[in-house]
């Protein structure tokens, strides 16, 4: 790869000290981060302000010197927010390139900016911002899912629906209900984001390259400056540690999972053959070729996704999982799977948040389903055991032979006649009739957690209460 021109090329500004020349373009190429790390600008600057800010208050840079770092860091800010600044790849990373530039803003004070750290710590800090801060985005957009599902939950805490096991009609339960499911597993996923928060609040600015640093720093102080609880406490760990970003990507992952389910159902639900929802022409696509056809895109874009975010937890993993301690260019690789699963997660809630909202739920179609596949022949039998005394796996049986007989008849439980009933078990009077509704059936299902509209009211104000 080496030609002539190799050789003329000068050695990095930042650290090119021992370097008679600068590097292969295959080199700079896969050594260079600042295509992807530039995101990280923001932190950069505000983790420098504060290494600046205690390097003077300690005494180990003047105050000319500090108040020259931080008004040059401030103009930088303006320029990358404003898009007037030039990223350079031979400066490889957002920390070189901050740095360079507040160089041939400030002269040589920038030179003692980097007193008492290393790229390694500062890494460890900008990645560690930026993760709390997405962490702290996912948290509201989970808020704001719940909230959607809590509205919808409201408005059918009486609508019944089939419920499902193995996809085949199971018992009849609300539409309420089955919103407060994923009202469940999405507070599970904020809990989830609320402990990872806690975690990884610890600073790792001041444990430089991997020792710490001889200079009389103050390392509560940065972590105070930056919004984290307290400092880290081993330097060694913290520059190998990227546990927070793994963390933030097994919760995205965990997360998409839920709304994978959710794009699922919501694919099913709205198939002619269900038609449980609608999503309007805001939610959904046509087809090139079939004028007949609305397709539930949104939502399969969404099950999709969960496939990239779990691809960046398992690239992470496999990342770190080889590397002695301390510090390894590998972890460079970090940064664009979380940028990733971020993105990706981000526009999963907020697809999904809209769906939920958006979608025209046909109550009518619900109730028929529900009523359906003898939904209510767990009913049956429980009626047997309470008004007639038989044990439940009799009950059982005498229902199985009622459910035979309506599907030879090719009617519902509720549509036998009392005498065909009887013929079955003599103890049968007319009162069965009143379980076999499916109103009359969600409405015992009353303990706790359990799918009667009074519980599922129960649970929503649990959760308004919460949320
Ligand atoms: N760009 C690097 C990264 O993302 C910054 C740290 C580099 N440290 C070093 N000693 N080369 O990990």
């Amino acid at each position: 790869m080496a030609d002539d021109t190799t050789d003329t090329k000068s050695s990095n500004q930042m650290w090119g000290g021992r370097f008679a020349s600068g590097p292969d373009a295959i080199m700079e190429e896969i050594n260079a981060s600042i295509g992807f790390d530039k995101k990280l600008f923001a932190q950069d600057i505000r983790g420098s302000i504060a290494h600046a800010t205690m390097l003077a208050h300690q005494g180990i840079i003047s105050t000319d010197d500090k108040d020259k770092i931080v008004h040059g860091l401030n103009t930088i800010l303006s320029e990358i927010e404003g898009g007037n600044f030039e990223f350079s790849r031979q400066l490889e990373d957002i920390h070189m390139n901050v740095e360079a530039r507040l160089a041939t803003l400030i002269g040589p004070a920038a030179g003692r900016l980097h007193t008492a750290r290393s790229r390694n710590d500062q890494v460890a800090l900008d990645f560690r911002l930026w993760v709390k801060e997405e962490l702290q985005k996912t948290e509201q957009m989970l808020t704001g899912l719940i909230a959607a599902f809590l509205d919808r939950a409201e408005e059918h805490a009486e609508s019944v629906m089939p419920g499902f096991t193995h996809l085949q009609t199971a018992q009849p339960v609300t539409f309420g209900h089955h919103c407060m499911a994923y009202v469940e597993m999405f507070g599970r996923d904020r809990s989830r984001v609320r402990h990872a928060i806690e975690h990884l609040d610890e600073s790792p600015i001041g444990a430089a390259a991997l020792a710490g640093t001889g200079y009389p720093i103050d390392r509560h102080m940065t972590a105070k400056a930056l919004g984290f609880r307290e400092p880290t406490r081993n330097s060694i760990d913290t520059v190998s540690d990227r546990d927070f970003a793994i963390e933030f990507l097994s919760i995205a992952a965990i997360a998409g999972m839920h709304l994978s389910r959710l794009a699922e159902e919501i694919v099913i639900w709205s198939t002619p053959q269900f038609g449980f929802v609608r999503l309007s022409d805001a939610f959904s696509t046509g087809s090139s070729i079939m004028p007949q056809k609305k397709n539930p895109d949104a939502a399969e874009l969404v099950r999709a996704k969960t496939g990239r975010i779990n691809g960046s937890l398992v690239a992470l993993l496999t990342i770190m999982k080889g590397l002695p301690l301390a510090y390894s260019k590998d972890m460079q690789e970090d940064k664009e799977q979380v940028f990733d699963a971020a993105e990706s997660l981000e526009l999963a809630i907020a697809a999904m948040t809209g769906m939920v909202r958006d979608m025209t739920v046909n109550t009518a179609r619900m109730k028929e389903a529900a009523g359906s596949g003898y939904s209510t022949a767990t009913d049956l039998a429980d009626w047997l055991v309470r008004e007639a005394g038989l044990p439940f796996r009799d009950a059982h049986h005498v229902t199985g032979r009622a459910v035979a007989l309506a599907e030879n008849k090719g009617c519902d439980l509720a549509e036998l006649p009392l005498s065909d009933l009887q013929a079955i078990h003599a103890a049968i009077t007319d009162k069965v009739y009143d379980v076999l509704t499916v109103e009359a059936s969600v409405a015992s299902r009353k303990s706790f957690g359990g799918t009667a509209p009074s519980e599922v009211r129960k649970q929503i104000a649990f959760w308004r209460a919460r949320n």
